[in-house]
């Protein structure tokens, strides 16, 4: 007989360990960068909207695919799929997703050890004689990255943690890390944002995120926020679907979607809050760079009072985002091979995890480690080069718009709207509007969404 699959002990469980999924490096790395990439104000309002129109309908399409199948995404289309047009055909996006969750997570654990390495050097003090001009910061940072010795050892360790949450399941694994990750993290968000309210910079700041100047807008940039909202909400390779799986009959699908989405969206803007209100406090020339949140924010930090603590502190932020995020990239392959292969959860987390960590120490070498992956550039942009460039590109650019193109039409067309308002009104109660209105979005706005990204892919364009 099949064994019962594990479920969240309660509705919070569930809400946390998705949110910790959903809120990473996405909301504390690149959100903050791409939106002083494309100054602001309108980019942070498109941005909203893609995550109301797009973000959270896909949402709510994954958990109901999760639950109602009670599978991991290769299950869950090929059940759901059975009998209806396209049958099994569908399979192919579950194996995406699974092949997405490997090479995020492969290069993810990279720059999540970097923030190790940064928490280490804040204690120990190294971090503020470095930070004390910018310079050598930054050609600190470089070395750390051509340093493969170190790339692997902060990676190593990273993946580390990551396998030994993913090991003990999902109740005393997962939605016990959340449990005291997510709140951890709420509390250094809110004293960070205490703090940033302190400082002189903070009314610039509001003014950039929440001034909307259209003429600043581009359509590469409305791209990019639809991009994004993808990457930072979990969404198109299952992970959302593996989750959902393991949510409770008794819990209310459209509520957690919307909280999930809520919560990101709120982390992200309080991170731009911290990181401007210090960036706009001084009188800095900042390169809008990827790598700003290792080079200048600390370099900032330390001009203010108590800057060794508050950069301390921030790091922590960081890393515990991360691995509440990267958990969910291992569980989505772990449960394939928990659900498909028939292995046990040991051996899934274990052996997938060992697996992820060898292929992505191509990825830490790859930063100017060795000089083979270093400039290896199949794809051919700039952006592209090495190991770790050009998996970060097919991830983001396809893996998951094409992903999430696969739930969009599968939910919207394949299953009937009575599949899924059962699932919806399940736990939840009747719905009028909201599910004709979500309905709509998921059959039309959401697959027209991504498929102009990936239109505009193929045409050339880029968003990560
Ligand atoms: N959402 C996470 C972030 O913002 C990253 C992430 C975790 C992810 N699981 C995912 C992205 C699944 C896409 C799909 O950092």
């Amino acid at each position: 007989m099949a064994k019962a699959r594990a479920q969240w002990s309660s509705r919070l469980g569930f809400i946390l360990a998705a949110a910790g999924s959903a809120i990473g490096l996405g909301n504390l790395w690149k959100f903050p960068y791409i939106a002083l990439e494309n100054n602001g104000g309108a980019f942070v309002l498109v941005y909203l909207a893609a995550i109301a129109v797009v973000g959270a309908p896909i949402m709510a399409a994954e958990i109901i695919l999760g639950r109602k199948s009670q599978q991991s995404p290769v299950g869950a289309f090929g059940l759901l799929g059975t009998g209806k047009a396209g049958g099994r055909a569908w399979k192919g996006g579950g194996y995406l997703g699974v092949l997405a969750g490997f090479v995020i997570l492969s290069y993810y654990c990279v720059v999540a050890g970097w923030t190790i390495r940064y928490i280490l050097m804040a204690v120990s003090g190294s971090l503020g004689e470095l930070a004390h001009h910018p310079d050598v910061l930054q050609s600190f940072f470089g070395d750390f990255l051509a340093d493969p010795v170190s790339q692997i050892l902060y990676q190593s360790l990273f993946m580390g943690a990551t396998v030994a949450v993913v090991y003990f399941g999902v109740g005393k694994g997962i939605e016990r890390a959340a449990k005291i990750l997510m709140p951890v993290l709420f509390a250094i968000l809110v004293v960070l944002t205490a703090y940033s309210v302190t400082t002189p910079g903070f009314g610039k700041a509001v003014t950039f995120l929440f001034q909307p100047n259209f003429s600043e807008l581009t359509t590469g940039g409305v791209l990019e926020a639809l991009g994004h909202s993808f990457f930072t909400l979990s969404l198109g390779m299952g992970a959302m679907l593996t989750y959902g799986s393991y949510m409770r009959r008794q819990d209310s699908i459209p509520r957690a979607a919307l909280t999930i989405c809520i919560l990101d969206t709120v982390i992200a803007i309080m991170a731009c809050l911290i990181m401007f209100s210090i960036i706009f406090s001084f009188d800095f020339e900042v390169t809008k760079s990827s790598t700003i949140l290792f080079t200048t924010i600390p370099v900032l930090f330390f001009k203010l009072p108590g800057g060794a603590f508050i950069c301390g502190l921030f790091y922590l932020l960081v890393a515990f985002a991360a691995l509440s995020s990267t958990i969910s990239l291992l569980e989505v392959v772990a449960s394939y091979a928990m659900d498909e292969l028939g292995w046990g959860r040991r051996r899934a987390s274990l052996t997938m995890g060992v697996a992820i960590w060898i292929f992505g120490s191509l990825s830490a070498v790859s930063l100017g480690g060795v000089d083979a992956l270093t400039t290896f550039n199949v794809i051919g942009r700039d952006s592209t080069a090495g190991v770790f460039g050009t998996l970060d590109y097919l991830a983001s650019n396809w893996f998951l718009p094409v992903g999430g193109l696969f739930i969009a039409l599968f939910t919207g067309w394949v299953l009937t709207g009575q599949e899924s308002r059962d699932e919806l009104e399940e736990g939840h109660g009747p719905l009028g509007w909201p599910f004709r209105a979500w309905r709509f979005l998921i059959r039309f706005a959401a697959p027209a969404a991504v498929a102009a990204i990936i239109v505009s892919v193929i045409l050339g364009a880029e968003y990560q």
